[in-house]
């Protein structure tokens, strides 16, 4: 029904001007826009009527499909009792319990939660912690981040700073001082592997030269994406995390693992932490934990660094860190519904029982025109495309917008395809996502 400002279910706008959208080419967007009106299951239904295939569980978040009973429910039932509850120095039941469910859905050593609202906000938070708790413990000194070139954390000062992609940076100033970055462990001779690659563990040893560099006295944190999502799944080389944990270990360097994308269930298992059995001391979320559906992110903590801030008199205020919307009610019930769906239909096992068919069909593509690189693990995947030469990432948002008017929706960054569907889909779809990618891909210039 229109309500004459087009702003109904399945009603045109009449007006596209005002709202400047994120990370999009707005003019482009704007000439021929692509809208979603409603989402069930595995498919986004188009203004126009059309089912759209999501390959992409929306943005890396809806790992329980769209329109979940259980979610919804969840969500109307908290809204008529607690819309809303101070998050300083007060509380309700809702935050609490998701704090514990999500403690007993990861991994053993996390067993506290810091909630907020996004990704990036979590990276924020995350990265606060790890200096606040050197502080503490009197090595103040212990201020510099390390993050990794091709990393993203999101897009808020700390985040861009740790963060290692260049358009992120490169118009925003000085960005925060103090921060290095390792090198990135997307190397060539891994082209076409399934799973994890076999070479670049020793990458993670540029960490000792940053460490005599600056000395570990200096340094409060490390931060890396376990598997690097968004600049194009870049799977972290046998042993490679290992060794960083190791490093950051003898060093007194905090370990962040941002599981912003690889948490809940993307790699089989509920985090990365748990899939590679390497354990940080610090994890973000966010994305997955209320299937996107509101936003809210999380830091999980080990008691050691928790317990650290646990100290003085116990009227003052522990860590001067937090949002109005930390742990908010809604959220909080509609992550409760998330975590709870996620076990009831088993879908992290899910997710790990399908990675071998979801393999086999993402590497039939590997031959298929200016296809230079086929990667997976889990239910993620990547094809690298070549790029046309001076026009870098056209031929990528090309099969982008072929893709989407054949019925399936994929995410681009630079030349690279990433799927990541939600953790619902039957072999019948990664059939027909992956047989019209190929269709799309043989069809490109
Ligand atoms: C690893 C990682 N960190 C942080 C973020 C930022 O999350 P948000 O967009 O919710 O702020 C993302 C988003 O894709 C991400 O993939």
């Amino acid at each position: 029904m229109a309500d004459g400002r087009g702003g109904s279910h399945g009603a045109a706008p009449n007006d596209l001007d005002a709202f400047w959208m994120p990370f999009t080419a707005n003019r482009q967007f704007k000439a021929a826009p692509r809208m979603f009106v409603a989402a069930e299951g595995m498919h986004y239904t188009t203004q126009d009527g059309r089912q759209v295939l999501d390959g992409t569980a929306g943005l890396w978040c809806c790992n329980a499909g769209h329109g979940q009973p259980r979610i919804i429910e969840a969500i109307r039932e908290q809204a008529g009792i607690l819309d809303y509850a101070p998050a300083f120095q007060m509380g309700h039941p809702k935050a609490f319990e998701l704090a514990s469910a999500l403690r007993d859905m990861a991994p053993e050593p996390f067993e506290h939660v810091f909630f907020t609202n996004s990704g990036s906000e979590s990276v924020e938070t995350a990265l606060k912690i790890a200096m606040a708790y050197h502080k503490t413990r009197g090595e103040g000194g212990r201020t510099r981040l390390i993050g990794r070139e091709r990393g993203y954390h999101g897009v808020n000062f700390g985040g861009i700073s740790v963060g290692g992609i260049v358009t992120n940076r490169k118009a925003f100033g000085t960005l925060l001082a103090g921060v290095d970055h390792l090198p990135h462990t997307h190397i060539p001779q891994n082209a076409f592997t399934r799973g994890q690659p076999e070479h670049g563990a020793h990458l993670a040893d540029e960490l000792e030269r940053i460490v005599a560099l600056h000395g570990a006295e200096t340094i409060a944190a490390v931060i890396v994406e376990p598997m690097a999502g968004s600049t194009g799944v870049l799977l972290p080389p046998k042993g490679y995390l290992k060794r960083l944990r190791e490093i950051t270990a003898r060093h007194g360097i905090i370990l962040i693992f941002d599981e912003v994308i690889t948490g809940f269930g993307r790699l089989g298992a509920s985090f990365a932490a748990e899939r590679f059995d390497v354990m940080p001391d610090l994890i973000t979320c966010a994305k997955g934990l209320t299937n996107g559906v509101i936003p809210m992110g999380a830091v999980l903590a080990t008691s050691e660094i928790h317990d650290a801030f646990m100290q003085g008199p116990e009227h003052l205020i522990e860590l001067f860190h937090g949002y109005t919307y930390s742990g908010n009610p809604i959220a909080a019930a509609a992550g409760l519904a998330t975590l709870r769906t996620y076990r009831e239909d088993g879908l992290f096992e899910r997710a790990d029982g399908l990675a071998g068919y979801w393999e086999e069909a993402l590497h039939s593509l590997a031959g298929l025109p200016h296809v230079i690189d086929v990667r997976n693990m889990g239910l993620i995947g990547a094809i690298e495309l070549e790029p046309i030469e001076g026009a870098p990432t056209k031929r990528a948002f090309q099969a982008f917008l072929d893709a989407y008017d054949k019925g399936i929706l994929i995410r681009t960054t630079g030349d690279i395809i990433a799927l990541s569907p939600p953790l619902i889909i039957e072999k019948a779809h990664i059939d027909e996502l992956i047989g019209t990618l190929g269709e799309v891909l043989s069809a490109l210039d």
